[in-house]
């Protein structure tokens, strides 16, 4: 990880003590001496931290800035907590507010393929906060990628052409639904509750007015119009940038550390390389 300071307008918010550095140039800003004491955050520190995941799309907070038990608090500076946690993601001990990510536990979670959370309902969370509750020995890094980081390095022409094209989005695109309701009642009661939907491949920020590249492997199912293959290679095209080094950050967990993403332009994947090792992660979902 680069610990480069860099100066980001949202410095100036920072309290006194609290230093801000970059992760990697396409995203990702690192926050360190700082300590959540569970009382309301101060304003401007608030509207600094939220200009930094606007701007930056993801912040990683140092071991020691939260528990497991205020995280939620702390990361309710950014809106209302949505929750959409299910059977295979259960509520975390300590925590109401969170949902648990745990590799023993589901045997069938997806996380290691590129996704939005909550990316197969069209109100999906606009962040997503995740602690790390208990780590494997090595592994289990999580990738990111800035959608509006690859937008931005298109080729114009190819560019407009995207703003023009609608994707269809499904809980099912590669088999979520499927893979998880081996039961078929449930599997249809799943699909009447998480109907496909629409939306524009090209799509705007609200805060920043950076657009986004909004297609991800998980949840993107084609493109609305285009014939199978004109459609599976456009999107090859979108993936392979999304996945490229040069649009992505990859976060080493610490035990104890934060990270919270803008989860409209970042998207993600855990990084299954531990074998038996247990991973836990605590997550929060929260509206913009
Ligand atoms: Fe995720």
């Amino acid at each position: 990880m680069s610990t480069t300071a860099v100066r980001l307008v949202s410095e100036s918010a920072m309290p006194a003590g609290v230093r801000v550095s970059q992760l990697q140039p396409a995203l990702g800003s690192t926050i360190s001496g700082f300590r959540f004491d569970g009382r309301p955050l101060d304003e401007a520190f608030r509207a600094g931290l939220r200009d930094l995941l606007h701007n930056r799309g993801l912040v990683i907070f140092e071991p020691g800035t939260v528990t497991a038990e205020n995280f939620t608090a702390f990361a309710g500076f950014l809106g209302e907590f949505f929750h959409y946690a299910g059977p295979h993601t259960p509520r975390a001990p300590e925590n109401p507010d969170a949902t648990m990510i745990d590799s023993l536990k589901d045997k069938n979670l997806r996380n290691h393929i590129w996704h939005a959370d909550g990316g197969f309902r069209p109100d999906a969370p606009a962040f997503t906060a995740l602690f790390a509750q208990q780590l494997p020995e090595s592994g289990g890094d999580t990738i990111f990628s800035n959608t509006a980081w690859v937008y931005e390095h298109l080729d114009p022409l190819f560019a407009a052409y995207l703003e023009s094209l609608t994707v269809i989005q499904s809980a099912d695109a590669t088999g979520h639904i499927t893979d998880r309701y081996l039961d078929p009642e449930e599997a249809t009661k799943a699909r009447v509750r998480m109907p496909p939907f629409e939306m524009p491949l090209v799509r705007v920020h609200p805060e920043t007015g950076r657009k986004w590249i909004a297609v991800n492997e998980s949840y993107v199912a084609y493109i609305k119009g285009a014939s199978r293959i004109v459609s599976q290679n456009i999107l090859g095209i979108l993936f392979d940038m999304i996945k490229s080094p040069e649009a992505t950050a990859r976060y080493s967990w610490t035990r104890g550390a934060l990270a919270i993403w803008d989860n409209r332009v970042v998207q993600h994947k855990g990084i299954k390389d531990y074998g038996g090792g247990r991973r836990i992660l605590y997550r929060a979902t929260m509206t913009a």
